[in-house]
């Protein structure tokens, strides 16, 4: 009934309170109506108060300001700022012009932005496309300024993308398939402009992208809440927007696993890099989507069922995830020691994991104190390797713990060169070299040991950490990364990515004027300066998904 409905979302305005109805006991909704619930103070409101002290102890906080901006709130406007009153970094308004140069309109509109801007780089490929992951930290920095239109544009232009028939050779693909991108095309002649977009049959490998439904998702609930306007999710074709992504990923099938089932190159990590199978960048953008969904789908029939579903997918999916995924000292212990061959519902090693198949740099890798989401797991697999997007949107989600999200942050203060070295962030760690690139990678020349997807390190993952710091309590790691990318990244000329150990080179083949280089700099210094943003992007821990584990001695010191 409309009337017993709570306000879901609401809108995240500065330094206002952004407890949310994010953090609602799930397993209520499977069985009651929902009531109005008397709000608790949230974890993002306590982040916010400790911030606001650990801010005070930070040096020169800049104040952000965004040239040429309509309609905005005065609060980030050159000197309107009083309580920062220092002088903006000049990065910012180089990247606030380079940001505005990235813009597509279609038909007289912005819809979105060009993956890059770089003039100098013969090869066009598509990075003259809009990407829906690339336009993620765009819509956040408009967002975060007031200019809501270009995100709205954005989402529905998607949306209808969304509805046509997609084709590979005589194959079709599932209907609620969202584009990798799409493009404008201007006819000079007739004066017409069309949209084209690729849903992979285009794409290097011909892969979907997992990842696209779901920022597109997640997009929709950041801009409900920064805007406070519930009319554009609750409309017709948002709501079957989403029931469609939903559909794709919560079919039932042959799975034993929660986890979804994934080819390589779905995701940001768009090319064969062994992430096949259940990688944690789509398990963690797939647990998010499917919380921004729960707060945007309509309580009405066909809302109802979803609703159902996922309540139910995510106890199972946050169990896996933080029970098979996770890994600690002590949990790679238990997995040295690991007998194999079991059979039936007593195994330990359900999996049937080899121990000789753990490698060698993980054991000196793996700090006393820390621990991490690892990349996947499958039957007798289970990859190692660190990789930043997903384990920062465990964090952002809530999919991780509480203990586990600091266990993260330890991590990555306690393997700072190995994971920021002089350029925030490595995409993954470590490369792979040698024979193992070569079987893993299929030889590709760009993905060659650190550079690239090949633990490349890339300035847009900056937004993902800094947003990871604040909620978790930490910012000052974000400012040390941030001052990191401040020492070279508009001299560099935004590249896309660096190469090297530590992150020193400008990638071999990295574009510039990477627009996500750009807008995830501005994302991070917005955030850092007002964190009460970080409602938009940023989901209550659910505390009926308590995990069933053992502590291990990372959560407890
Ligand atoms: C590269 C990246 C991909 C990104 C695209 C456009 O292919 O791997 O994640 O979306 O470039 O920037």
């Amino acid at each position: 009934m409309e009337g017993t409905r709570e306000p879901r979302l609401r809108a995240v305005g500065s330094y206002c309170s952004i407890a949310e109805a994010d953090d609602l006991d799930l397993s209520r909704l499977l069985d009651k109506p929902r009531l109005n619930i008397e709000r608790q103070r949230s974890f993002d409101e306590r982040s916010l108060s400790e911030l606001s002290i650990n801010l005070r102890g930070l040096d020169a906080a800049d104040s952000i300001y965004s040239p040429g901006a309509a309609g905005r709130s005065g609060f980030d406007t050159p000197g309107s700022s009083t309580w920062h009153s220092f002088e903006p970094h000049p990065m910012v308004g180089d990247a606030w012009e380079a940001l505005r140069r990235s813009l597509v309109s279609f038909r007289g509109q912005p819809v979105g932005t060009v993956a890059a801007y770089d003039h100098a780089s013969e090869e066009v490929l598509n990075y003259d496309q809009v990407f829906v992951r690339d336009f993620v930290p765009s819509a956040l920095a408009f967002l975060m300024n007031g200019e809501h239109d270009i995100v709205k544009n954005f989402l529905l232009k998607t949306l209808l993308l969304q509805g046509w028939e997609k084709k590979i050779d005589r194959f079709k693909l599932g209907e609620g398939a969202m584009p990798a991108s799409f493009k404008v095309l201007h006819d000079p002649v007739r004066k017409t402009e069309t949209l084209i977009a690729d849903f992979g049959e285009s794409a290097i490998g011909r892969v979907a992208p997992i990842d696209s439904g779901f920022w597109w998702i997640i997009l929709l609930r950041a801009y409900t809440k920064t805007t406070g306007d519930l009319s554009l999710a609750e409309t017709p074709e948002c709501q079957k927007g989403m029931r469609l992504i939903l559909s794709l990923c919560l079919s039932e099938g042959f799975d034993t696993f929660p986890t979804l089932l994934c080819a390589d190159g779905c995701c940001m990590i768009d090319r064969r890099m062994g992430v096949y199978g259940y990688p944690i960048e789509i398990q963690a953008l797939f647990f998010m989507a499917l919380r921004s969904a729960l707060a945007l789908l309509k309580h009405d029939a066909e809302g109802k069922e979803f609703i159902e579903r996922i309540v139910k997918r995510l106890h199972a999916l946050s169990y896996h995830m933080r029970n098979y995924f996770w890994l600690d000292f002590q949990q790679l212990n238990v997995i040295y020691r690991y007998k194999t061959e079991e059979y039936s519902h007593t195994a330990v090693n359900k999996f049937n994991v080899i121990p000789d198949s753990i490698p060698d740099w993980v054991f000196d890798f793996m700090p006393t104190r820390g621990g991490y989401f690892i990349g996947n797991v499958s039957p007798a697999r289970m990859d190692f390797r660190w990789f930043a997007l997903g384990n920062c949107v465990a964090i952002l989600s809530s999919l991780a713990t509480p203990e586990q999200s600091m266990a993260i942050m330890d991590l990555l203060e306690s393997r700072w060169e190995e994971l920021i070295g002089e350029m925030p962030l490595k995409i993954c760690y470590p490369a792979l070299e040698s024979h193992e690139w070569r079987i893993v990678t299929g030889c590709d020349p760009k993905n060659t040991r650190w550079s690239y997807h090949n633990g490349g390190s890339w300035p847009v993952l900056l937004w993902l950490l800094t947003a990871a710091c604040i909620k978790t309590g930490r910012p000052q790691i974000a400012r040390r990364a941030i001052d990191l990318a401040e020492s070279r990244l508009q001299k560099d000329g935004w590249p896309e990515y660096y190469d090297g150990k530590l992150g020193r080179y400008i990638g071999k083949q990295a574009r510039k004027f990477q627009t996500w280089s750009i807008a995830g700099y501005l994302v991070a210094k917005m955030m850092l300066e007002d964190p009460s943003h970080l409602g938009m992007i940023s989901l209550e821990e659910d505390k009926a998904m308590k995990p069933v584990i053992k502590r291990s001695a990372s959560w407890t010191c």
